[in-house]
């Protein structure tokens, strides 16, 4: 087991990293090859266009989740109250980072409560690792981490490819499927199995819906990379493995078809989604919602203002891409026509996916 000193080192070491060194993936998250077809007669106003919908049952004003990144620590604190600021004013979902930090230690809850203590009413994803459930954790645990922040709905990360790469890393998973099965049973908010920049398969998505999971965050390769982020913190040869494992993973965009062609579940992209514009790809492809974490960093550690814009920016872009598909709202959106191109339509049918049901929508 981790010593708590340590586990706030590395958080605010993996602050320090993501905000000021090139923390990103070398590998794209695959939405390049997503083509939506252009509409050169709209027929609508963009003034007309609707963005809101709906995630697991709670308005949004546009289909937008800050993605999980912090708290435990004074910074995250503040970069938790701002991030929290900004989903309730401009009515968006929020994950907070892993809570482990404060169910070992209760005196560091208060960075996690200010986020429901500042939204009130917005969407909140509580959030624990899969490594922990495999050592221990259980139904106590999850419900102190819905509790803390009274929660809508609970992440269980997975994060194989950034303990793999740590020497300290907590390379234990087995018993974890059956650890969120027992979860999904007796926690009272639907459960999101959540990556956290590696993707998810098909084959996964099936075994997490089986055992009652409500949601996937899919969070695929092309962003935050975390054997990238880990080689900034291990000095050159005491983790040697580290840098061939750079864009290890499954792209976002391809996960996310793997997941909505295999599954009905909810799902959520995530894993270098940088513009309006590929969360409405994501959209088209069957995403609920779309998810920012690294963007969000230096904004969350400057000021509420500069979350709010840079979230009202992608929000405007959407409104863009919506008006030039003509889609006058989101649920014409999700059956907007897109082309499969390059490395993604490779992938696609080398699984077996159909690469042309999105093509021929009209
Ligand atoms: C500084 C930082 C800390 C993060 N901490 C967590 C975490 O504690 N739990 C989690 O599920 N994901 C965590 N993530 C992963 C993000 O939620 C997201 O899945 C991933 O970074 C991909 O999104 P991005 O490319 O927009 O950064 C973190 C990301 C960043 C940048």
């Amino acid at each position: 087991m981790m010593r708590r000193p340590e586990i706030s080192r590395r958080k605010t070491d993996h602050i320090k990293i993501c905000a000021t060194k090139d923390a990103e993936s070398e590998r794209t998250n695959g939405l390049e090859d997503i083509l939506l077809v252009h509409r050169s007669a709209p027929e609508i106003d963009m003034r007309d266009v609707s963005t809101s919908c709906s995630l697991m049952g709670h308005q949004l004003s546009f289909p937008f989740v800050i993605e999980a990144i912090t708290g435990g620590t004074t910074n995250a604190k503040r970069i938790n109250q701002r991030l929290a600021a900004a989903a309730e004013n401009l009515q968006v979902a929020m994950g907070v980072g892993s809570q482990r930090i404060a169910l070992e230690n209760s005196a560091l809850e208060q960075s996690f409560r200010i986020v429901r203590e500042t939204a009130p009413d917005a969407f909140l994803i509580a959030n624990i690792g899969a490594p922990q459930l495999a050592m221990g954790y259980g139904i106590k645990e999850a419900r102190k981490a819905v509790e803390m922040i009274s929660a809508n709905a609970l992440a269980i990360h997975m994060n194989a490819v950034q303990e793999a790469v740590q020497p300290e890393g907590e390379v234990v998973a087995k018993g974890v499927v059956d650890k969120i099965a027992e979860i999904v049973r007796q926690v009272d908010v639907p459960v999101i199995v959540k990556e956290t920049g590696a993707g998810i398969s098909a084959e996964e998505a099936k075994r997490f819906k089986a055992v009652g999971v409500s949601g996937i965050d899919v969070a695929g390769v092309g962003g935050t990379d975390w054997a990238k982020v880990e080689s900034y913190r291990n000095s050159v040869g005491k983790n040697p493995g580290t840098r061939i494992f750079y864009g290890w993973g499954i792209s976002t965009a391809a996960s996310l078809v793997e997941v909505t062609q295999s599954t009905d579940l909810t799902t959520i992209s995530s894993g270098g989604i940088r513009s309006g514009l590929q969360i409405a790809k994501s959209m088209a492809l069957g995403a609920s919602a779309a998810g920012l974490a690294k963007p969000l960093l230096l904004p969350a550690l400057t000021s509420l203002q500069a979350v709010e814009r840079t979230i009202q920016t992608v929000h405007q872009e959407l409104k863009m891409t919506m008006f030039l598909t003509g889609c006058k709202n989101i649920s014409d959106l999700r059956k907007t026509p897109l082309v499969i191109v390059g490395n993604t339509y490779h992938w696609l049918t080398q699984r077996g996916f159909d690469t042309e049901r999105y093509a021929r929508r009209n």
